[in-house]
């Protein structure tokens, strides 16, 4: 798949989620057969701010290979400036701008999913992102009840700029309730020529290769599926290749990546800035006796207690 100049090793990216897509877990992603991840949403303003936190969230490393920064913001000049800053100084391969954040906190600011009731300022933020960055800019957005404003929407986004764009096939005002609609993603790529990504409940491969082959879209974005098991991209992309279809991550398998995960946030720098306990529930979610695990680490500050804690639910699993 390809973005603009960027050339990407496939087509699974993993999605942009707060709190949960730091460089680590977007690392073990991309070990695990994620063609892409991007950073949680960073507020422009605070970029702009000098916020050291936020400057902080866009930063990679080596291990990570190419990567996306996605901003939020209801000002063009502001996210075109941000986003200058951010390419000077953390170098990504493509900046996204998010258009579909359904939370209250952000649409009050006039960002996230409230920009898709402005077209003309989302229009003129794309415009002017693509005129101070030399990198392909895309946007994630939700969608309208309404399949042809969506499209519509599509296009001007389209012509305003954008290298690709990103359809969670849900409603702003859904927020995360009901099942996402991929009718929205096949018809804006019956409309578009940019890659278009089709993003909502992707749990496995068999329905992602559905996903794929109804919208006809370029691309697929995994999110919450992907928390607590990166393999979800390994197993996909074994799918999506040869009609391979492996057995959902075990313990042992879980309990390796959640090691590696931890590592790479001591590594970082990163154990201190997130909540280890509720990172690591998210690599039981499903297993047998996940929920004693989970109360057994609350007050757990380091992960040889998390891992030792982890090798018993497996032995006893
Ligand atoms: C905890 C969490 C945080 C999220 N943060 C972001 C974000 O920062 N930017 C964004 O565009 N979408 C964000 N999303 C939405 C996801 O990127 C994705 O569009 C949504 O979860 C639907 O995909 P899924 O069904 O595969 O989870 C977030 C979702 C979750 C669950």
């Amino acid at each position: 798949m390809q973005i603009g100049k960027v050339r990407l090793g496939g087509n699974l990216l993993l999605a942009p989620m707060a709190e949960v897509t730091n460089l680590a877990y977007r690392v073990v992603c991309r070990r695990r057969g994620a063609s892409f991840a991007f950073t949680e949403m960073i507020n422009s303003e605070a970029i702009l701010h000098d916020n050291a936190k936020s400057h902080h969230m866009a930063l990679s490393c080596p291990d990570e290979g190419i990567f996306g920064v996605q901003i939020f913001g209801r000002s063009p000049v502001s996210m075109a400036k941000a986003a200058c800053l951010i390419e000077n100084e953390t170098s990504p391969s493509i900046i996204d701008i998010n258009a579909g954040c359904p939370s209250p906190r952000i649409r009050k600011t006039g960002a996230g999913s409230k920009l898709m009731e402005k077209p003309d300022v989302l229009e003129n933020i794309i415009q002017c992102v693509v005129e101070s960055v030399n990198v392909p800019v895309t946007v994630k957005i939700r969608v309208f009840r309404d399949v042809s404003q969506t499209v519509e929407l599509a296009s001007r986004l389209e012509n305003a700029g954008a290298s690709a764009i990103t359809v969670h096939g849900r409603t702003a005002m859904q927020q995360y309730s009901g099942v996402a609609d991929h009718l929205y993603a096949r018809r804006i790529k019956e409309e578009l020529s940019i890659p278009v990504i089709a993003n909502g409940d992707i749990r496995h491969g068999v329905f992602a290769a559905r996903v794929l082959e109804y919208t006809g879209c370029d691309g697929l974005m995994i999110g919450r599926a992907a928390m607590g098991d990166p393999d979800i991209f390994s197993r996909i992309a074994a799918f999506l290749e040869s009609g391979i279809k492996f057995p959902p991550a075990d313990c042992d398998q879980r309990k390796s990546s959640l090691e590696e995960y931890l590592k790479l946030l001591e590594a970082y720098g990163l154990d201190k800035k997130v909540n280890l306990a509720a990172h690591s529930a998210w690599f039981t979610r499903g297993l047998a006796g996940s929920r004693s695990f989970r109360k057994s680490i609350q007050n757990v500050k380091s992960s040889e207690g998390i891992i030792s804690r982890m090798e018993m639910l497996c032995r006893e699993a």
